[in-house]
Order: C-alpha cells, then structure tokens, then sequence
C-alpha cells in the first residue's frame, strides 16, 4: 500500500504523521520503506535516528523528481510506503499522487490553510484521471485541545462541501508528545505519548479500513 502525504503548505504536519505512521505500522511488525521527497529530510533523518537506537526498522530513501517509478518499486517489497511529499505543487506531490492508494492531507484548522482545499481538489482530480483508485482523506492536525475552540467545527462543516474529499474521522490534537517523538527518532507509541498515541493508532486503523 502506497500512502502520500501532501499539502499545499509546510509545517502542517505532514512529516509529524509520516513519520508516526511509519513507526506505528513497524512496532505492529509490518516492513516499511519512508521515502522522503522533500529537501527538508525531516523523514529522512527520524529514520536515521531510530536506526542508530535499534527501533523497529523503517527503511528510507530520499527522492527527488518523478518520485513515481520508486514508490512503485518499493511497494513490490514493503508492505506500507509512505511518501512525505514538499509541500506546493511540486512534481514529488504530483508523481506522489499518481501512484498512491491512499492521499493523506493534513490540514490545520485555520483560515489561510482551509483557503487551500481549492487546489488540492484540483490536484485530486488530476491525479484520478491517471489513478482512479486513489482515496483521498484530510486530516485536520494540530488541532486545539481546548473544548471551546470550534476551529475543527466550521473546517469539518467546509470540507462536507467538497464532493471528492472527505475527512478522516481521527482527528490529531496539538500534543507535545508528537515534538518530542520526532525529536528522538519515535514514533509517540514508543514514547508513550498517552493520549498522542491513541490518536495515530486509530488513525493506523482508520487508514486500513478506507
Ligand atoms: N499534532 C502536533 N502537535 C504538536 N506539534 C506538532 C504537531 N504536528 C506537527 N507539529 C510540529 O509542527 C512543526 C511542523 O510539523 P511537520 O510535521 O514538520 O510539518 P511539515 O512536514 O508539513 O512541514 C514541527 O515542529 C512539529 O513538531
Ligand atoms: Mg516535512
């Protein structure tokens, strides 16, 4: 299975879910290939890390380009690979999409953010017309913690306009856990991030059932 994470903007997590993902479907003993495709290497690195811990084995590889032909490759050899795109409408995000079974968004409930669902849409259905299996799911991260902030409301309220997007029932919190697992080459399981944890296993699970 071939899963992509994009967004029109950096710093929405994209890295933060990759690589929990990454390190949660490894403690359940699945073989997984993260491969990173932004200059950034914030993937990239985590795996480097928590190979120099002896962790659960995620394999990585840099890519940059029409990162299409190796996703495919690797998805011959791993059970999961996982694609952490730049963010824009870069040629990684568009030949990451090409391929993907599964397109995660993340997506943080403000405004300036919600104003990019319009071009992801139109990424989407670009990508379809080459990959008609593709699902496409937002994720809303980083989302307040606090009971009276409706943020997450109204974006949930925008996103069921959108015929050909939907959004992921698991919804990840602004938690601190997840700063400091990607710090430490963890995913939040291994830290035990308590309620972090309970969030990305769902979100694992959720993934398996779309
Ligand atoms: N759910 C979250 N809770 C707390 N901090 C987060 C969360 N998601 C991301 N961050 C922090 O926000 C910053 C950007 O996240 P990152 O995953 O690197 O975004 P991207 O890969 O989309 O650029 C990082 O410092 C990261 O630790
Ligand atoms: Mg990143």
């Amino acid at each position: 299975m071939i899963i992509s994470l994009v967004s029109q903007k950096g710093g929405v997590g994209k890295s933060t879910i990759a690589t929990n993902l990454a390190g949660g479907y490894a403690c359940n003993g699945l073989s997984v290939m993260l491969v990173d495709a932004d200059p950034q290497k914030t993937s990239y690195r985590w795996a480097k890390d928590r190979k120099e811990e002896k962790l659960p084995e995620v394999a990585s590889r840099q890519a940059k380009g029409d990162i299409a032909p190796m996703l495919s490759s690797f998805a011959q050899d791993y059970q999961i690979v996982l694609a952490d795109t730049p963010g824009r409408d870069s040629k990684e995000m568009i030949s990451g999409l090409s391929v993907a079974d599964i397109a995660i968004m993340p997506l943080y409930p403000s405004q300036p953010d919600m104003d990019t669902i319009e071009t992801l849409v139109i990424n989407i259905a670009a990508a379809k017309k080459v990959n008609s299996n593709l699902k496409a799911y937002i994720l809303l991260t980083r989302v307040a913690t606090h009971p009276k902030n409706t943020e997450k409301d109204v974006a949930l309220d925008i996103i069921k306009g959108y015929k050909t997007l939907a959004a992921a029932k698991t919804l990840i919190h602004d938690r601190k856990g997840y700063r400091d697992a990607i710090s430490e080459g963890r995913c939040v399981i291994e830290i035990k991030a308590g309620k972090a944890q309970q969030e990305i296993i769902s979100l694992a699970k959720e993934i398996q059932s779309w």
